[in-house]
C-alpha cells in the first residue's frame, strides 16, 4: 500500500485469537504491530509504584521473558484498572497507531479508547472454554485452573470503570469459538481489504 496512516484496532477478551490475527495481518500487509497487553502486562512485571513502572517503561522492559505466564496476565489485568497508569501509556500507543505504512494494534479498549477512529475494528471472542483450552495448551497446569483464571481476569477487564473491555459499536464482531486460526486469519484479511478498497 502507498504511505500514510491506516489503523487496524482489535480487541476482544483473553485468549481469543486477537494475537495470531493481528501478528497475520501485520505480515500480509505490512503494517506494524503492537501487543499492547504486553505494556500492561511489563508494567505489573517490574513491581513497585505501578505508576512509576508506567511512566518509565522502557523497550528492554517489553523484552523480558516471563511476560507471558499466568500470573504475569494476573497482575497486568490489575495494574490497567488504574486510570493514571492507562493514561500514561496511551501517547505511546496513539503514536504508534498513527505511523506511516500502517499498524494493527491488539487489546481491550483500541477501538473504544485509544483510536475511536482506526479505519477498521475488529472484536475477536469465542467461548470461554475454548478460550481456556487454548491458553492452557499454551501454559500447561490442570485446565479448570486456566478456566477460573480466564474467568477472573475477563471479569476484572470487563467490570473495570476505565476503558473496560467491549466491542466499540462500528466494530466487526469475529467468534473464532469453531473457526481455525487460518479461518480466522482469511476473514479478517477480508474485512482489512474491504477497507482498504473502499
Ligand atoms: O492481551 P493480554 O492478555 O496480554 O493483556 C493482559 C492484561 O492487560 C489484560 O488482562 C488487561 C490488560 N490490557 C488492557 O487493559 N488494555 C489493553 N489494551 C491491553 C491489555
Amino acid at each position: 500500500m502507498g504511505t500514510g496512516a491506516f489503523t487496524v484496532a482489535i480487541d476482544g477478551p483473553a485468549a481469543a485469537g486477537k494475537g495470531s490475527i493481528a501478528r497475520a495481518l501485520a505480515a500480509h500487509f505490512g503494517f506494524a504491530h503492537l501487543d499492547t497487553g504486553l505494556l500492561y502486562r511489563a508494567v505489573g512485571a517490574r513491581g513497585g509504584d505501578p505508576l512509576v513502572a508506567a511512566r518509565g517503561l522502557t523497550e528492554a522492559d517489553l523484552e523480558r521473558g516471563d511476560l507471558r505466564s499466568m500470573a504475569a496476565g494476573q497482575a497486568a489485568s490489575r495494574v490497567a484498572a488504574i486510570p493514571e497508569v492507562r493514561a500514561a501509556l496511551t501517547e505511546f500507543q496513539r503514536n504508534f497507531a498513527r505511523r506511516e505504512g500502517g499498524a494493527v494494534l491488539d487489546g481491550r479498549d483500541i477501538g473504544t479508547v485509544i483510536c475511536p477512529d482506526a479505519e477498521v475494528k475488529l472484536f475477536v471472542t469465542a467461548s470461554r472454554e475454548v478460550r481456556a483450552h487454548r491458553r492452557w495448551l499454551e501454559v500447561g497446569g490442570t485446565e479448570a485452573e486456566v478456566l477460573a483464571a480466564v474467568v477472573e481476569r475477563d471479569s476484572r477487564d470487563a467490570e473495570r470503570a476505565v476503558a473496560p473491555l467491549k466491542a466499540a459499536a462500528d466494530a466487526v464482531v469475529l467468534d473464532t469459538s469453531e473457526m481455525t486460526v487460518e479461518q480466522a486469519v482469511a476473514q479478517a484479511i477480508r474485512v482489512v481489504e474491504g477497507r482498504l478498497i473502499s
